[in-house]
């Protein structure tokens, strides 16, 4: 177990139930996350309402892909007792935030948001002019601020839904960031610092906002750090005042870039259950062999005397995820030279695929021997999001001025 002094950092990341899981979300994703809830207060939940958004004419099977998937989490690795395990839609505070948060968000900031329009092209046959598609990334953004995240594991494509988390906030914050007479109290706060301070102060708060000038900012913020005198309150406020807001309701949170899976699928293109490339994470060992034993190679390899080259050939890929520099030369070598065969030559990787998946698939049977415990873990998990969210909502609600 780490001692990072990361762990009161937060991490909030979501996946829509797509069933279960194969070898591509675990190295492109789920490995990831299990390193991450050992160093960080990690939030990982499933995005059922997301899936709805397109898939909302036949939402049956939801419940059922929920279910595998979270097996497949707990039998990858992520344990309840270090990650808060949850399903978005136990916990409803998130369509609150969402609603709130829609009131304050242009419209033309979603209708630029390039998924927008990538996924209606590429979903044709589905109808995604609607309302709760085009709030697809804001629904994001509700699930990542509820939790004041400080980082969020993502892949490429959701880059740009991360940047309108951001924007949202510091729209929020700009909004609503404020108490009522925040001015004079700033002010006030100001004077309490003393003559060549607050004189100083004023002219680098000058500065850095008519002129943006972020180094008279750093200067300002050391010399705050500095003041012995003045309440945690009044360095708030001067802190905030600084930057042209008052307080920081919802912090910005920041990508943290997942670098694009290297798992082949069985053919050689990127592994995805589109093109039924796949080996599952709770595959049966005999399917997992009979699955790679039938993967093509390279064409030129008609004959076991053909010389092939592993370059043009998918299994070599897989030698690159898992296999060592040695069995690497033994490959190139007997591949080019003939000298070994196609089978000879799987027969690592087909060694390392079971022997990674074998731990997973054992902790998947006991969870599937027990649906009552990876129920139980969502609900649990889901309570405990839930208080966290009520916190938050509490702030903002105050922050609009609302009162509940
Ligand atoms: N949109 C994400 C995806 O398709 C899933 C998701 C929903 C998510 N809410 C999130 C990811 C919050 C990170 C944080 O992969
Ligand atoms: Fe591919 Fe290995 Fe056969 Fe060469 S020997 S074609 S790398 S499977």
């Amino acid at each position: 177990m780490s001692t990072n002094s990361t762990q009161n950092e937060r991490v909030v990341s979501g996946m829509r139930p797509t069933g279960r899981l194969h070898l591509g979300h675990y190295h492109g994703v789920i490995k990831n996350w299990v390193e991450m809830q050992l160093n960080y207060e990690c939030f990982f939940f499933v995005a059922d309402w997301h899936a709805l958004t397109t898939h909302y004419e036949d939402p049956s099977r939801t419940p059922d892909h929920v279910e595998e998937m979270v097996i497949d989490w707990l039998a990858a690795g992520i344990s309840p007792s270090s990650a808060t395990i949850f399903l978005q839609s136990m916990v409803p505070e998130h369509a609150e935030l969402h609603l709130l948060l829609s009131m304050i968000t242009p419209l033309g900031w979603l209708e630029r948001v390039p998924t927008y329009k990538d996924q209606q092209e590429k979903l044709r046959e589905k109808d995604l002019a609607t309302y709760g598609f085009l709030g697809y990334p804001l629904l994001q953004s509700a699930d990542i601020l509820m939790y004041k995240a400080d980082f969020v594991p993502v892949g490429e494509d959701q880059i740009s839904h991360i940047e309108l988390t951001r924007e949202v906030a510091r729209r929020f914050n700009y909004l609503y960031g404020r108490e009522p007479d925040f001015e004079k109290r700033a002010e006030e706060a100001v004077a309490k610092m003393g003559k060549k301070n607050a004189k100083a102060y004023r002219n680098y708060r000058k500065a850095y906002q008519e002129q943006g000038d972020s180094e008279a900012l750093t200067v300002a913020q050391a010399l705050l750090n500095s003041q012995q005198n003045i309440s945690l309150g009044d360095k708030e406020r001067l802190f905030g005042y600084l930057e042209g807001i008052s307080k920081i309701i919802l912090p910005e949170p920041q990508a943290r870039l997942t670098p694009a899976s290297k798992m082949p699928g069985l053919d050689g293109q990127k592994m995805s259950k589109s093109y039924g490339n796949t080996i599952a994470l709770r595959e049966e060992p005999d399917d997992v062999v009979q699955k790679l034993r039938k993967m093509p190679t390279d064409p030129a390899r008609v004959r076991r005397t053909d010389p092939g080259d592993p370059a043009k050939c998918p299994v070599w890929q897989l030698h690159e995820v898992y296999s060592n520099d040695s069995t690497k030369e033994w490959v190139i070598e007997g591949c080019k030279s003939a000298g070994i065969g196609c089978l000879d030559c799987k027969q690592p990787v087909i060694d390392g695929v079971l022997a990674e998946l074998a731990p997973m698939r054992a902790r998947g049977l006991e969870f599937e021997k027990d649906r009552q415990l990876v129920r139980d873990i969502i609900t649990d998990g889901s309570e405990a999001a839930r208080n966290v969210a009520r916190e938050t909502l509490d702030d903002v609600v105050e922050a609009m001025r609302f009162s509940r």
